[in-house]
């Protein structure tokens, strides 16, 4: 494995917090937080639709970059209450959230529905994080392989090598998040190693080890750099510690231990 070629990731996903205002100070206070990081990690925030474009303003400048949290697979049309790819490009997005369990279990999304939103989102030159992970009855069940490779196959349903490469993973076991349970370094290595070996299945050893794979569930300072540490791990998608910018700050500098 050559993990030099997967640059760390750490993002955060604001989920539906944050006014306006908020939002423009937090991603000010997290842009001023790392004008010293180095650029060996890449770091990106994911505010609510609402934010993007103030946040953009704030952002310019900075080396954070900007991700929606959702999208629809049509360019325009009929579709109320709906953001597509190009708007989202439009907004200054490099990235888009796709898949999150929340849009799973509340908003009944399907893998299908997530690789046409993948593959949407890659055809205006925006990289879908796509997510997938068990609930707690399937890992209790033993299912977790079966629930994650069914989510990682359908989700990523006929996107070629060349796309995979422009396109991040995120393992979130669903009991991890927003529950302060976070899955042990070990427990989450497993599966990324897993996802890992469905990738090489699909897409070959090449590729494979190039696609980023982040963890997201409970995410914090203290845990980071264990996680980090694992060598599948490549990243962490964080929620409720990437709403302060101090702890979202320390989430990014996890190689000095995730503490000033
Ligand atoms: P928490 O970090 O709050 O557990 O949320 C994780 C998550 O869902 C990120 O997408």
């Amino acid at each position: 494995m050559n993990p030099e070629a997967r640059k760390p990731f750490i993002a955060g996903n604001w989920k539906m917090n944050k006014t306006v205002a908020e939002a423009r100070k937090l991603a000010l206070e997290i842009k001023n937080g790392t004008l010293n990081e180095s650029d060996d990690v890449e770091i990106l925030i994911c505010p609510p639709f609402g934010s993007l474009y103030p946040v953009s303003e704030v952002l310019k400048g900075s080396a954070v970059k900007l991700g929606a949290q959702n999208c629809y697979w049509e360019k325009n049309g009929a579709f109320t209450g709906e953001m597509s790819p190009p708007m989202i490009r439009e907004l200054g997005c490099d990235y888009t959230i796709v898949g999150h369990s929340e849009r799973r279990s509340y908003f009944r999304e399907t893998d299908e529905w997530v690789s046409k939103k993948a593959r949407a989102l890659l055809d205006v030159g925006v990289s879908p994080i796509v997510c997938v992970g068990e609930v707690l009855q399937d890992r209790e069940g033993g299912r977790t392989n079966d629930v994650v490779r069914g989510q990682v196959l359908g989700s990523l349903d006929g996107l070629t090598s060349e796309d995979m490469l422009r396109v991040v993973l995120a393992y979130e076991p669903v009991w991890a998040i927003g529950t302060g349970k976070t899955a042990s370094p070990e427990q989450a290595q497993e599966v990324h190693a897993f996802m890992r070996n469905i990738l090489i299945d699909l897409y070959g050893l090449d590729v494979a080890l190039r696609v980023r794979i982040q963890y997201g569930g409970s995410v914090k300072p203290e845990n980071v750099t264990a996680l980090m540490g694992q060598p599948d791990i490549d990243g962490a998608l964080v929620g409720g510690a990437s709403l302060e910018a101090a702890s979202f700050l320390k989430l990014v500098s996890f190689k000095t231990g995730g503490i000033d």
